[in-house]
This record gives structure tokens, sequence and C-alpha cells, in this order.
């Protein structure tokens, strides 16, 4: 599978969902966008919301299909602090294209939103990572079987903005919340991976491994985005721990873990 993320205007699609969400708010383009992972939903609450559209609502937004994702656009603020929340991302695995894992990308580009925070849940490949820890992704590892025609841009190292990650790290700091730092194994999935593959994306440099992130990640640096993105280690990677996997266990970790994750995106928010 080949496609260019490179297309900075939009299609008819894109301008018909920007058209519909400008005639239902004023989106400020100071906000910071965050995406949620995978049970990372309650971050919601913390919002004091000025409207939620749905997935559905927005003309060609593509719907999630996975349990734990709902397809929701929060515009509202945090203290002050101007914030959109997409919940509900669709993910290769499910069998949708690029282009629908990149739409809300593009759409908060076209509404003219600059700073991006992805989070995901991984697996902790790190063997010092246990569940419920916070990685703040440095750079990542595009195993997901797709090329993306994307370079970093000249004078960058990763397609992660050193100046957002040098800032959650200071905020990470000043509210105690432990935060690793490492280098994310994007991968197809959908089923977890076996023990060797653990085993060699270790070798690779990955400290954690997940199945999503990378292709938003690169389509948002490629658009002149502010890119950062945080994973919540729901679980210790395949091999590095005695019990099996499962998408529940990942949801009732993200549970437990809710309030630390909401708690420093809340600071991230409120500090840019
Ligand atoms: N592997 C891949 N994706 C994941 C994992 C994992 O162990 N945990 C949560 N998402």
């Amino acid at each position: 599978m080949s496609e260019s993320l490179a297309h900075k205007d939009g299609s008819e699609r894109l301008n018909e969902a920007a058209q519909f969400i400008e005639s239902r708010t004023r989106v400020d383009k100071r906000a910071t966008a965050v995406v949620l992972g995978s049970g990372l939903g309650n971050f919601a609450e913390k919002i004091i919301t000025h409207i939620t559209l749905d997935a559905a609502e927005i003309p060609n937004f593509p719907r999630p299909s996975v349990a734990g994702h709902h397809g929701k656009l929060i515009f509202g603020n945090i203290g002050g602090s101007p914030v959109i929340l997409i919940k509900g991302r669709v993910h290769l695995y499910e069998g949708r294209t690029i282009d629908d894992i990149v739409f809300y990308v593009r759409l908060l580009n076209a509404l003219g939103v600059k700073t991006l925070v992805l989070t995901n849940a991984a697996g902790g490949v790190n063997p010092s990572f246990n569940a419920g820890d916070l990685c703040l992704i440095t750079d990542h590892l595009n195993l997901m079987n797709v090329r993306l025609h994307m370079a970093i841009a000249a004078g960058k190292k990763t397609f992660y903005d050193d100046q957002l990650c040098q800032l959650i790290k200071k905020t990470a700091l000043k509210n105690a919340i432990g935060l690793h730092e490492g280098v994310y194994a994007g991968v197809l999935g959908p089923s977890y991976e076996t023990r060797a593959e653990v085993q060699l994306l270790r070798r690779l440099g990955a400290d954690a491994v997940g199945m999503s992130t990378v292709i938003e990640a690169t389509a948002a640096h490629s658009l002149g985005m502010r890119v950062a993105a945080i994973s919540l280690i729901t679980n210790k990677a395949a091999g590095l721990a005695d019990e099996k996997l499962s998408h529940e266990d990942v949801q009732l970790v993200a549970e437990a873990s809710k309030e630390k994750f909401a708690a420093l995106m809340c600071a991230i928010v409120q500090a840019l």
C-alpha cells in the first residue's frame, strides 16, 4: 500500500466536513487537539465543553468500529485553555485506508489548528516499563506495512516536535507525574505480538508497541503541525509477563490509570 499524505488543502470531502464544523462552532485556532487512545476517554470529563459533535453527524468523518472507541469531537477549554478532543480514531487493522486514518488530522489542519497531541494504549517492550506507566514518544518505527511518502522536515530529528516534548516533560516533572521517554513501534495488528516479535522489537530499539499513531504523526508533521505523542503502557508486551493479553485487559488498565493520565493531559493543555 502506498499513498501520499501530502495534500495540504482539502478534497471535497474534507471541505464539507470543515464547513459543517465551522457552521456549528467558531474553532479557536490556538486550541490543542488531543486524540484519545483506547479506553482513555474519561479525560473528556475534565473539559468545560462548548459543543460536542458526533462523528456520525460530520460529513465524511470515518466512524470507529472497535469497542471502547466512540467517535466524537469535543470543543471546549480546560482552565481557559482551548482544547479539541478527538475520541474514536480508526485503525488500519479495521481495514481502513490511510485516507480514513488521517482524515481528522487533515480536518484539524483545514480548521487552522496547529498543535496535536496523540495518545495511545501501548505494550511495554522496554523491560523496565510496567502497566500503568506513561511514556512520551520521542521517535517511532513504522512497522505498519505501509509506505508513507513523507520525510522529516529539514532541521528536525524526528516527526515529534522537540519544543512540545520539552514542555510535556517539564509539565510532568512539575506535577510529579512519572513519564518515561521512548521509541514507539507502530505495528499493523490486530493480534498482539509473539514473544519472538517482542524480542525483535526490543533489538530494533523499541520501548513500546502499538497499532496507531505512526501514520497520524507523520501526516500532521508533513502538514506543518506540531506533534507530540504519549503512550499509556497498558501491559508488558507478550513474553515479558505471564498473563495472556486481551483488549479487555488493556481497557481495564486504562480505566485504572485514567486519573493520572487525565491530570497530565490537563496540565499539558494549560501549559501550552
Ligand atoms: N501490543 C500492541 N498494541 C498494544 C499492546 C501490545 O502489547 N497493548 C496495547 N496496545
